[in-house]
């Protein structure tokens, strides 16, 4: 091929990452932002990362939507944003397969899609962000076999006992950090004697954990696939006069929450699951201007404890 030709072919594709990066309205990109609740401080604190990264660029302007814990509305709310033809959806879905038509929908018309922290099914979207929830979940069996091993009576021959309060298990999190977990713990003297699905809901663990004490008279650690649910666990143990003979972990890490648990000692180690906010703008904005982005990024967590929670933790193994 000769100079002229290369010349030409690197003018087409300069021209068509131009036609690209034109938002469809005029003005300002127009980013759609389905969340599915904002009931957890978690998910708020998702949302002020996506908004305090925005700010940063006038060039585009987030909507945000709140599906308030409802998959059915939320998967109205991403079709309203496909039918007015946003220029990039970010989508942080409640369940996977329910979720998954209308993100498929919107990246077929030609909508790049963000999928943010819980996964759809297949790969009709454009990117997943998300940290590695096995890998967190195997991070936090590891960390509750080694410190079960301690106590007197695991040393002496006796098995630990494990509740585990799981998030929703139709959301893939969930069944990640189940997985995880269970595959560190497997042919330990370690039993799960009670499982629920807490819907990663605070009242509903701290209801289950009502029920895990009423049949348990000995229990030596919960396993919490979120720090709502650790506290709801802590706050039913304690009603109970139980919370000093058990162990509490949890995850997600969040300044404001579990990190303050751990300082406050309520929770021996809370697992970080980072909300990848920002993230989620940075590849926006790649995006738009018609650059290729990897189809996942995978964040990395630290995990805290009252050794390390002042020093900002340690990065997972
Ligand atoms: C908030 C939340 C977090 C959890 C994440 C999992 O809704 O339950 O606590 O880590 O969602 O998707």
């Amino acid at each position: 091929m000769n100079k002229a030709i290369l010349a030409l072919l690197a003018l087409a594709v300069v021209s068509v990452s131009e036609a690209q990066a034109a938002p469809k309205h005029g003005g300002r990109w127009t980013i759609g932002m389905s969340q599915c609740n904002l009931g957890e401080p978690w998910r708020v604190q998702m949302n002020a990362d996506i908004r305090k990264a925005a700010e940063a660029h006038s060039e585009i302007e987030i909507i945000f939507k709140d599906a308030q814990n409802d998959t059915l509305r939320q998967r109205a709310q991403i079709e309203e944003f496909t039918d007015a033809d946003v220029d990039l959806l970010i989508v942080s879905p409640k369940e996977a397969a329910p979720l998954t038509p209308p993100v498929a929908a919107a990246f077929r018309r030609g909508i790049p899609v963000v999928v943010l922290d819980r996964k759809v099914l297949g790969d009709d979207f454009t990117q997943f962000i998300g940290a590695d929830n096995r890998r967190i979940g195997r991070a936090a069996g590891e960390w509750a076999v080694r410190r079960l091993l301690s106590l007197p009576r695991v040393k002496a021959g006796g098995r630990a006992r494990i509740v585990e309060l799981t998030g929703l298990m139709t959301s893939t999190p969930g069944q990640d950090r189940l997985a995880g977990f269970h595959a560190a713990v497997q042919g330990q003297p370690v039993d799960i004697v009670f499982s629920a699905d807490t819907q990663w809901l605070e009242p509903r663990a701290r209801e289950e954990m009502e029920s895990a004490l009423a049949v348990n008279p000995s229990i030596d650690l919960v396993y919490a696939h979120n720090d709502p649910a650790a506290h709801g666990a802590y706050l039913a143990a304690r009603a109970a006069g139980r919370e000093g003979d058990i162990i509490f972990v949890g995850i997600d890490g969040l300044p404001q929450e579990g990190r303050v648990y751990v300082r406050q000692g309520l929770l021996e180690a809370s697992f970080e699951y980072p909300t990848g906010g920002r993230e989620a703008v940075d590849s926006a904005l790649r995006i738009l201007r018609g650059e290729a982005v990897p189809k996942q990024v995978t964040l990395n967590s630290r995990f805290f404890t009252r050794d390390n929670v002042d020093g900002g933790g340690l990065w997972l193994p």
